[in-house]
């Protein structure tokens, strides 16, 4: 198993591993093949990939970063991958990166029902705060 940087020749990877792992995402707004080449263009070391020993891929992870917090996006693992420590194993190497561009709080925006999620966050140090309401205001429902 080997994690390194992903390039914009994943896309297809990236998409049908999030198909696979049944995570939601936006192809027609952030995580389109246009949205996906500006990101990686403006950081390529943001976008974390684990492969098998056949070169495929089994988990990614997406990166980001407003210059006060760093923030994980998008994490999955093949359901045939998981329970092997791949997620922990990709949240670790985001923090690493992420320290590198100077960065102290590490965050996730995890739906309040993905029980697997929060109990990975918890199991990794984060703290989870119920006393906070995200807020967000978008251009459309694709983005
Ligand atoms: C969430 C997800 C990325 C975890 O990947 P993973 O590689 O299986 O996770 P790990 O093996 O590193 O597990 C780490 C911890 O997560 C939790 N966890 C993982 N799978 C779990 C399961 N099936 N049931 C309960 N807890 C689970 C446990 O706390 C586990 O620690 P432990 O093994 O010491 O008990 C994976 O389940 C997935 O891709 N889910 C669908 C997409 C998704 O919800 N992504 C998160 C968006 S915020």
């Amino acid at each position: 198993m080997k994690i390194h940087p992903l390039t914009l020749k994943d896309y297809d990877a990236i998409i049908n591993l999030w198909k696979a792992a049944g995570l939601p995402f936006k192809p027609r707004g952030r995580d389109s093949k246009e949205a996906i080449a500006r990101q990686m263009q403006e950081n390529p070391d943001f976008f974390l990939g684990v492969f098998d020993e056949n070169e495929q891929l089994i988990g990614v992870a997406i990166l980001s970063c407003d210059g006060r917090k760093g923030w994980i996006n998008r994490l999955a693992v093949h359901p045939k991958y998981q329970r092997r420590g791949i997620a922990k194993r990709l949240i670790t190497e985001g923090e690493k990166t992420l320290r590198k561009r100077g960065v102290q709080i590490f965050c996730a925006l995890i739906e309040d029902y993905n029980e697997i999620s929060k109990s990975l966050f918890r199991k990794c140090g984060y703290v989870e705060h119920k006393d906070i309401i995200y807020f967000s205001k978008r251009d459309n429902e694709e983005v």
